[in-house]
């Protein structure tokens, strides 16, 4: 057996020996949207670091848990806090998760990230449904790929579920609330954009830049998996200039301050 399987199985026994049942759905918690978890009941917290072969996350605003849970009186897992590869962690390591996921038995991915906002129509707090994405970040595909999880070429032309997006829009309608819908543009970071830089993804066809999601989406498709992505845009480079700047810590604050509305949109969901 190949030893990359191997890994992702035993992860996934371990947490089948864990958890009182499977979750139909996965949800990772981006930058500042970790508060989400409080919102799942009867909560099994399980820290990456006691789990086989998981890393454990150092990124700002990043806890390190999978937590099991109930959301909406659904069965669901989370992880509080992701895998990046400006961390230096390899593409197999950032979505090796996903992988445990699905082999543990989850069919759904909802993905949450903070973004930067190239349409000039988005502000700063805005929620972006993902449409689709266009990535500037090497393919965890590649390698020799591992045949009991899916094709060698695997489809991307409908990534991000149009049921799923057409439910997230019916809810914020119920709560009166605006979303946005986008192209997210990922590339690795860590740092952010140049003013040409951010231009040029604007001319490219994107509405939002962050650095996530795209890994973990690409491998969760090859998984088969239905999959829903949401940005809260927590800056903006229409606003850049002499006096502002992109800051971290501004970014994690935007993200926690959506969150609390990005949760009743993920509720919707599962
Ligand atoms: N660029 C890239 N990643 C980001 C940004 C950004 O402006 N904001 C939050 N994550």
């Amino acid at each position: 057996m190949n030893e990359i399987i191997k890994h992702i199985d035993e992860a996934a026994e371990y947490l089948k020996s864990r958890i009182p049942c499977i979750p139909q759905t996965a949800i990772i918690l981006g930058s500042g949207l970790g508060k989400l978890a409080d919102a799942i009941d009867d909560a099994t917290i399980i820290p990456y670091g006691e789990i086989p072969h998981f890393k454990v996350s150092t990124a700002i605003g990043h806890k390190g848990n999978l937590i099991f849970g109930r959301l909406n009186g659904k069965s669901v897992m989370a992880m509080q806090g992701r895998f990046h590869y400006y961390e230096g962690y390899t593409m197999q390591e950032v979505t090796f998760p996903v992988r445990v996921m699905s082999r543990i038995g989850v069919e759904r991915l909802l993905v949450s990230n903070a973004a930067g906002g190239i349409n000039p129509d988005f502000g700063v707090g805005d929620l972006m449904i993902i449409t689709d994405h266009i990535s500037f970040m090497p393919n965890p595909l590649i390698g020799k790929n591992i045949d009991e999880m899916g094709v060698r070429f695997p489809d991307m032309t409908n990534v991000y579920s149009t049921a799923l997006r057409n439910k997230a829009k019916e809810t914020a309608a119920k709560m009166g609330l605006t979303l946005r819908e986008g192209v997210y543009v990922a590339e690795t970071g860590p740092s952010y954009e140049t003013r040409a830089e951010y231009r040029m993804f604007r001319l490219l066809g994107g509405d939002a830049v962050g650095m996530s999601t795209v890994p973990e989406v690409t491998v969760a498709r090859h998984c088969g998996m239905e999959i829903f992505g949401m940005s809260v845009i927590s800056n903006c480079a229409k606003d850049l200039g002499e006096n502002c700047q992109n800051d971290g810590d501004d970014v994690v604050k935007a993200a926690d301050k959506a969150a609390d509305k990005m949760t009743e949109i993920f509720k919707s969901l599962v």
